[in-house]
């Protein structure tokens, strides 16, 4: 546990990924890959074939953010892919139990995402299934995004129940952090900082992990 650092990937050149997740590997926890559909977002990314290769490219465990329809199908093989974190969205799976247990068998860890509309609290009853919860800063789809603080009381909120259930997850967030923001974040309970733009979109991504793991108070 404690404090994760995830660069996301949707910021980095498409076209030289290995060399993107080198640049971070020696100061990063994890790297973050956003898998999207074209459906359950209006964006396209990349899917398993490229979390195979990747898997193979680096060191760094792979965090999935899955922002894809029917999960519940899809899911299990990005695990099989070697991915470490699978973590799906809680509005596009018809059952979350019975995919973050299938996940699980496949040996990653299993995340679960809500979208800044999604009140947390509906899902308290299923985390004991889970090893990490997302919550969305942005809207999910697009990099570069204005953090939405409304969003703390959330973590906030969903940290208070995990204390007081003993529960031992993440809570990751996963939009417009930065140096500006990623304090805040801490103080309401978040432990797992997804950065694109903040790391990718500067001349030296290793320097920008280190700095928000330094103003994470890590
Ligand atoms: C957005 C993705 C994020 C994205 C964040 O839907 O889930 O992982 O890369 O980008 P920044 O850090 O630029 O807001
Ligand atoms: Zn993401």
């Amino acid at each position: 546990m404690g404090v994760q650092i995830a660069p996301s990937l949707l910021s980095a050149d498409f076209a030289r990924l290995a060399d993107e997740a080198a640049a971070v590997a020696e100061v990063a926890d994890w790297l973050h890959v956003d898998v999207m559909d074209n459906h359950f977002v209006p964006n396209l990314t990349v899917g398993r074939p490229v979390v195979e290769a990747l898997h193979k490219a680096t060191t760094l465990p792979l965090d999935c953010h899955l922002m894809i329809e029917n999960p519940d199908r899809w899911a299990v093989g990005y695990a099989e892919a070697g991915a470490a974190n699978v973590t799906f969205h809680a509005e596009a799976a018809a059952d979350v139990v019975q995919t973050a247990r299938a996940i699980r068998a496949a040996g990653a860890r299993a995340g679960l995402a809500v979208k800044p509309a999604t009140p947390v609290d509906g899902y308290f009853d299923v985390l004991s299934e889970f090893d990490m919860l997302l919550v969305m800063t942005v809207e999910p789809g697009f990099g570069g995004q204005q953090f939405l603080p409304e969003m703390l009381p959330k973590v906030a909120k969903a940290r208070r129940f995990l204390r007081d259930s003993g529960l031992n997850l993440w809570i990751q967030v996963d939009g417009g952090v930065s140096l500006e923001t990623i304090e805040a974040c801490v103080e309401a309970g978040a432990d797992v900082f997804v950065a694109g733009t903040a790391v990718y979109g500067t001349d030296d991504p290793a320097r920008a992990v280190e700095a928000l793991r330094s103003r994470a108070g890590a």
